[in-house]
Formats: structure tokens, sequence, C-alpha cells
């Protein structure tokens, strides 16, 4: 008797344990990515596409990571780097994380800088990365139109293209979101967003005229930025331009910076070398020296910050008393924030529609949204970019900043 009890036992457990095996199959097989073929287009009659740097130190890899998440669209291509500050574990980490990320692992368009470079913020080794960096994204990817530079203190206000209603349902109500590829479309692709002045005003003591030395590229211990006692002439073999670091430019204004055969670009950068806060200067002086691209140059760095009077050596750190303000500004990025303040939650929440790790949604999301689902861990095709109706703030600086590039009025002056 008790023989045929423990063999019924086994038997009813083992149906029932089938059966949660099949349950559990039916439901992965359900939610796992739609087989869609992930092939993306380029070129002159596709919408643009950005190549984006974000870069960040010690303790910034959980903000990179959630910065790449608020930028992320399959067309666009990524670099990040973790400076050699910090750790080798750091960097493995992130890259586990951006892997951990269905539509990275099936587009393939996030790199982790693997050798990092030493960098002083101070000093020359920031235009240096910046500039590998373009080189690294140049070479790795023919498609993008635009190079982005972002660090960890940054976040979009806008989202890379509109996210669908299906997904965003929840949200529609009280619609922020805009556009940045949508509106990119319809500029020429030549143009660089370029914050600069030659009206030196302070910064021609203080800035040019000083003589430094960035120790990051030849001691190697981390150790303050040298300052010459004496102090050099303010050029005249050139025009010097200052202005925000934070820059989008074009693809060929890089690729006469980096592959060029005019040497200006590399003049530049010798002059720089010895320069405090040389990302203030670098690009903003060849560009507004150079003939074939001074044209080029729309005067706006599309970020939203607020600084101090005088200004001080960064931006007030943003918070949720600012947000208001900042979603109306009609720019695409702001900084700078600190590490998961809660008014990029806010941003998240009513801008991007972004759910906690997950990539910002777009058109290419055809995943349902739920609590259980990524909706971007399905897509559909990636080359549709939506346009909404939504885009309307940033459109219009955008519109005012051509109008002021036709009128040629705020252009390397
Ligand atoms: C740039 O604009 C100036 C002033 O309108 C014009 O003379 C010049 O030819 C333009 N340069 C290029 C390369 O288009
Ligand atoms: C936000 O920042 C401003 C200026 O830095 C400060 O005066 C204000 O108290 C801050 N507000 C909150 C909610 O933290």
């Amino acid at each position: 008797m008790g023989a045929e009890k423990k063999w019924l036992f086994t038997l009813f457990s083992a149906a029932f344990l089938s059966l949660i095996l099949l349950l559990l199959f039916s439901v992965s097989a359900f939610s796992s990515p739609k087989p869609f073929p992930s092939i993306v287009n380029h070129g002159a009659h596709q919408p643009p596409a950005f190549a984006y740097y974000i870069w960040g130190g010690r303790r910034d890899r959980d903000r990179i990571f959630r910065l790449l998440l608020a930028v992320y669209h399959p067309r666009n291509r990524y670099l990040l780097h973790l400076t050699n500050d910090a750790s080798e574990e750091d960097r493995h980490r992130l890259s586990a994380s951006v892997k951990s990320v269905p539509a990275i692992r099936a587009f393939g368009n996030v790199d982790v800088v693997g050798k990092p470079d030493r960098l002083t913020y101070m000093g020359s080794t920031n235009i240096a990365t910046t500039l590998r960096a373009a080189a690294i994204l140049l070479r790795l990817d023919s498609g993008w139109d635009w190079f982005i530079t972002l660090s960890a203190m940054d976040y979009p206000l806008i989202t890379q293209d509109v996210c669908p209603r299906k997904t965003c349902l929840i949200f529609w109500m009280h619609d922020l979101s805009l556009d940045l590829s949508h509106v990119f479309s319809s500029i020429r692709r030549d143009l660089n967003f370029i914050d600069h002045t030659s009206d030196l005003g302070w910064k021609e003591f203080q800035r040019v005229q000083p003589i430094v030395v960035d120790p990051a590229i030849y001691l190697a211990r981390r150790s303050q930025i040298f300052h010459a006692t004496e102090k050099r002439k303010t050029p005249d073999a050139f025009k010097v331009f200052t202005g925000s670091p934070w820059v989008v430019l074009s693809r060929p204004f890089l690729e006469f910076c980096i592959l060029g055969w005019d040497n200006l670009p590399r003049t530049l950068l010798m002059y720089f070398t010895n320069v405090l806060l040389s990302q203030e200067g670098y690009f903003h002086s060849v560009i507004c020296n150079s003939p074939e691209f001074k044209n080029t140059t729309v005067n706006s760095d599309l970020r939203y910050m607020i600084w101090d009077s005088p200004p001080g050596m960064e931006p007030h750190f943003l918070n949720t008393s600012d947000f208001d303000q900042m979603a109306q500004s009609g720019a695409a990025f702001a900084r700078q924030f600190k590490n998961d303040d809660p008014v990029l939650n806010m941003v998240d929440e009513k801008i991007l529609k972004r759910g906690h790790n997950r990539p910002v949604p777009g058109a290419w999301c055809s995943g349902g949204k739920s609590w259980f689902m990524d909706p971007c861990s399905q897509w559909g095709d990636v080359n549709i970019m939506k346009a909404g109706p939504q885009a309307k703030k940033f459109e219009e600086s955008i519109t005012n900043l051509l109008d002021d590039w036709n009128s040629q009025s705020n252009q390397c002056k």
C-alpha cells in the first residue's frame, strides 16, 4: 500500500513538473525577440545617424550605461571610454552591461575602449582623447553623419526618434518628447554645431596667454598641471576662437581634422598642447580659420547649462527645480547632473518614456509595453523614423539657429 502511494506521488509530481516546464518554454518562446533582420541603411536618402562619444572616469560606470540607454538607437554608433583612473574591472562590467541589452547585442553598435587613455580635464590630453575617439568612430563605421561628445554628467532632453503610441500610451497625455533624427533630417549634413567667439575677454589673459603642460602626456603618476611662469603673446598667425567644449561636428570636418592633408589642424593641435582647457578652443579655432569649413558653423552647442557670473569651470548641477525650464529650452542635451539625481528620473519618465535599465523606446521597438517586457527587446524596421508633432521646441530652436546661419551674422566672428 505504502509503495503504491509513493509511486502515485512520483507520477503526479513528474506530470506537474513537465507542465511547469512546458509553460515556461511557451512563455520564453513567446517573449523571445522576433528574428527581424538587423539591417541598418545609411546614406543621403536615409535618416541621419550619429556617432556618440561618451566618456567618464572613476565611479562613472553606471551613469555611462544609463546615459547610453537614454541616447540609444540601432542606427547610431557609440564609443564608451572609462579613462585610466577607472579600474579594469569597471571596464569589464561596463562591457557586460552593454552586452546584456538584446538590441545592442544584435546590432553590435556599441564599443568600449579597451586600452584607456590618461586624461587631465584642464590639459591637452582631453582634446587628444576626443580626436582618438573620432578617429576610432570614423574607422569603425562609415555610416554616421555627426559626431556628438557627451560626458557621464550629461543627459539628453530629446528622444532619438519618436516613441510609437503603442509603446508609450501611458505617457502620451503629457508629451514633451522631441526627436533628434527627425529634426536633423531636414538640415544640411555638413553643418557643425559649435558654440564659438573670437571675443576672448577675460579668457585672453587667463586662458590664451598662460603656458601650461599636461603631465598626463609624459608622467606615469597622476600630478598637477604644470604652469610656466612666462606668458606668451596672443597668436597673430591665426585667430583664436573659444567656446563651449561640447560639440556636434560633421563627418567631413572631422575627416579634415584627422585625415586631411591641410596642415592647419596639426599646427593648431601643437599650439593648443600648451593651452589651458584646450577643448574650449581647438575645434573652434580650426573650423573658423579654414576657409572651406568656416561657413558651416552654427553658433550653438545645443546644450542646456546654467552658469554662474562670471562663469566658473563647470555649470551648476541641475536638479528637479530646473526641470520645467530645461524641458522648454529647446536644447538637445543638458549638463551637468549629480549621479542618479531625481531630475534624471523625471526626464526618463516625462520626456524619454524610458523604463529602468531599458533603452529609450523609439519607432524601431515593436514589443508591447509591460512591466515584465522591454518593448525594445523586439524590433521592426530600424530605418523608419517617426516624425512626431512634439518635435516642436527643438525644431524651433534649430530653425532660429539656421536663420542666423543663413544671414552669417553669428559665424566665426
Ligand atoms: C563663405 O561665405 C563667404 C561670405 O558670404 C563667401 O565669400 C565664401 O565664398 C564662402 N565660402 C565657401 C567655401 O563657400
Ligand atoms: C536646486 O539647485 C538650486 C541651485 O543650485 C538650489 O538653490 C535649490 O535649492 C535646489 N533644489 C532642490 C530641490 O534641490
